[in-house]
This record gives structure tokens, C-alpha cells and sequence, in this order.
């Protein structure tokens, strides 16, 4: 166990071999689970636990380090990435409680038929005593589950926040150095994790600020020193300021609709602001949803399929559905040889997304010269609305 603050360890494991998460997310390096433990002058805590298929790795780190008895497990969050070992470890460790709040006790009892007696449950800004450390636990659902929580240890001015200002980072030292790499890991866990619930997240970093940590310690990726660092992308990130950005998605199957991004884009470039092509046969979702986390505006451009969108944007548009990017504009370019309801359902797919839509412009078979003009007015348009903001 590595030594982060007077008797506060780290005891989790990096799993840089594992490719996707929850398998949905692809993971460039892989992810750690953070577990920690604590040793008060009179009860020891276990803060989160682990991935099932480390469970091995997490006990033989307690055995090697002498662990005899842990007092409390405290469950941040229901996930199994981080309560995976409960089961085994109320076995291994029986005189153990595992403390948590109500709601993650009704998943982790869902998930992992554990005994009722076992759990303690802690209200917001409930304490409990390890003798010489106090830990206040700080209900904070919705990042990522409505189960989630915070555990401060007050004397030491350590705050666990579970998946809360993670990174599925895995390269480097257990601390974070604020390089460019972690930034651009921690930027692809907010869009792909964090983002939907955007407005808990502005909630909890006011939450960390007013409790003025000495370390942050989430459950993925490395540790935070200078809470700043972490502190600062996020305000950014969920603001509601834009980049002055356009992110053009595309697939094209006979190059009518790359046709028509392409000549976007280009119109937009020349007025110096920033735009993004995406392959949506060569991109990941990762690398999408980090670019729609400050993209003033999405134009989604497709092919048809037989009688509707091609299913790569279909896709997308069910995504962004999901992780709700503050985009100011949105609109549709489009190609199809025979008809078929490529508007309808595209925008069928985004309910939750607020953006203002803009003229969408689907053309039969390869755009002929008057419809690149509709495009380059679509692009005037962005350009006259981006500028503005
Ligand atoms: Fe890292 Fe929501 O689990």
C-alpha cells in the first residue's frame, strides 16, 4: 500500500489491458480502481473496493500489508468497478460494516444479495469516528448514479469522490502531474460519464471548494494535490460557455453527404472558426463526445439506408440523446436515392438535446451546385450566430 496522508493508503489497482467500459466506453489506457484504506487510533475503514475480476490483487495487497481487520467499508457508489469485492470481503472480514447511504444499500442488496444487518447507513453529513479521524460522508447523487457519495476525513482534509473528477488514466505516478495527456483522459471521462448530469457536477464543485480538500482522491485515475487542476477543467467544461467550434460528424456512403460537410467545413474555416470532421466509421464515441462537450454547434451529416438514417448516425444522434452537450445550434445535411425519413428520425432521436435547429439540407442522389449553395448559407449562418456569441 502506497502512503498518501498520515495513515491514509492507497491500495487499488491499475488495469491498463481493459479496452472497454460498461461495454459501451472505449478505454485508450485502460482505468484504475482507487480503494483506500484508513487507519484510525481505534477503527480502520476501507474506502470503495474493487472490479471483480482484481478482487485477488485487492486481498493479497491487504494481506501483504497486514490487514487483520477493517471496521467499516465505505460504499461511495453502488457500480460493481468499485463494490465488486463486497461479497468476498464481508466473508473474508466478517467483523466489517459496510457504511453507505440508503439508496446505493438498496443497489448493492439488488446486486449483490449481501445481508441487511451488514450495512450501516449514513444521512448527509453524517459522521463516523476511527478514533483520531472523522468521516463525513456527503451524499452526492448523480455523479454517476443516484447513489453516489463523498467521504471527507476532516482531520486530514481527504476527500474520496468516487467517480467524481476521475480519469481512466493509467500512465504516469498515483498523483497527477497536470500534464496535457491527463487533462485530455480526464476531459473524455467528464464527456462520456459526467456529462449528462452537467448541472450536479457545477453543484459538487462548489460542494469540493467549500470543504477545501488537501487531496482529492477519486476512484479512477490519479490523485489530485493541487485540487485546482481538476477544479478549474471542470468550471470550464460545464459552464455554459461554448467554443467558438462546429463539430461536423459524418458517414457517406457514395460521398454526396462528405460532399456537403466538406464544403461546410471549409466555408466555416475561413471565417477562423474551429471545426471538427468526424469519420463516423473511424471514430470512437470517446473521441465525439469529448469534442461536443464545448462545441458551439453539431451539424450531422448521412447517408440514407434503405428508408432512413444511416444506423453510424443514428447512432450519434442517440448518443448526444444521452450525454446532453450544451451545443447552441444543430442541423442536418443529408443524401438519399429514393426517399425515406432521414430528418424525422434523426431528430426523433434527440428530445433531450435543447440546441436550436437550424435549415437541414437533404438532397436526392450527389448535391448538385445549387444545393452547395444552400450550404454555404447554412455555413453564413452558423458563422453570423457563432461570432455572436
Ligand atoms: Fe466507476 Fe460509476 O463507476
Amino acid at each position: 500500500m502506497e502512503l498518501l496522508a498520515n495513515n491514509i493508503f492507497y491500495c487499488g489497482e491499475k488495469h491498463p489491458q481493459r479496452a472497454i467500459f460498461d461495454q459501451l466506453i472505449p478505454l485508450p489506457q485502460g482505468t484504475t480502481y482507487n480503494s483506500f484504506f484508513i487507519i484510525g487510533s481505534e477503527k480502520t475503514a476501507l474506502i470503495d473496493t474493487i472490479y471483480p475480476p482484481l478482487i485477488d490483487e485487492l486481498l493479497e495487497t491487504l494481506q501483504k500489508n497486514n490487514v487483520k481487520t477493517i471496521d467499516y467499508i465505505v460504499a461511495n457508489h453502488g457500480e460493481q468497478d468499485h463494490s465488486g469485492a463486497l461479497p468476498v470481503l464481508v466473508e473474508r472480514f466478517p467483523e466489517a460494516k459496510i457504511v453507505t447511504n440508503p439508496k446505493c444499500k438498496e443497489l448493492l442488496i439488488a446486486e449483490h444479495h449481501i445481508d441487511e444487518n451488514k450495512f450501516i447507513t449514513v444521512a448527509d453529513k453524517e459522521t463516523i469516528s476511527l478514533g483520531d479521524k472523522t468521516l463525513e460522508f456527503h451524499h452526492a447523487p448523480w455523479v454517476h448514479w443516484p447513489d453516489t457519495m463523498f467521504t471527507f476525513v476532516k482531520e486530514d482534509k481527504v476527500l474520496f469522490t468516487c467517480d467524481f473528477l476521475g480519469a481512466h488514466h493509467t500512465q504516469g505516478d498515483i498523483f497527477a502531474d497536470n500534464s496535457k495527456e491527463l487533462e485530455i483522459s480526464a476531459k473524455r471521462y467528464y464527456a462520456e460519464i459526467m456529462m449528462p448530469y452537467r448541472n450536479f457536477c457545477k453543484k459538487y464543485v462548489c460542494l469540493v471548494e467549500e470543504l477545501k480538500p488537501n487531496m482529492v482522491c477519486p476512484s479512477h485515475g490519479p490523485i489530485y494535490k493541487d485540487v485546482s487542476f481538476i477544479l478549474n477543467l471542470y468550471k470550464s467544461w460545464t459552464s455554459d460557455d461554448v467554443v467558438k467550434k462546429v463539430v461536423v460528424p459524418y458517414v457517406s456512403m457514395y460521398n454526396s453527404s462528405y460532399e456537403m460537410a466538406k464544403r461546410l467545413s471549409e466555408c466555416i474555416k475561413k471565417s477562423g472558426i474551429e471545426v471538427v470532421m468526424a469519420d463516423l466509421v473511424e471514430t470512437d464515441e470517446g473521441e465525439i463526445a469529448m469534442e461536443l462537450v464545448d462545441a458551439a454547434a453539431v451539424v450531422l451529416a448521412c447517408s440514407m439506408v434503405l428508408a432512413g438514417p444511416h444506423p453510424k448516425a443514428v447512432y450519434v444522434a442517440y448518443l448526444m440523446n444521452l450525454i446532453k452537450p450544451k451545443m447552441k445550434y444543430f442541423a442536418i445535411l443529408g443524401s438519399y436515392g429514393w426517399g425515406g425519413r432521414l430528418v424525422e428520425t434523426i431528430e426523433g432521436l434527440m428530445p433531450m438535446v435543447r440546441a436550436e435547429k437550424l435549415e437541414n439540407i437533404v438532397v436526392k442522389g450527389k448535391p448538385t451546385e445549387e444545393d452547395l449553395q444552400k450550404v454555404d448559407k447554412l455555413a453564413d449562418e452558423l458563422i453570423e450566430k457563432i461570432q455572436a456569441l
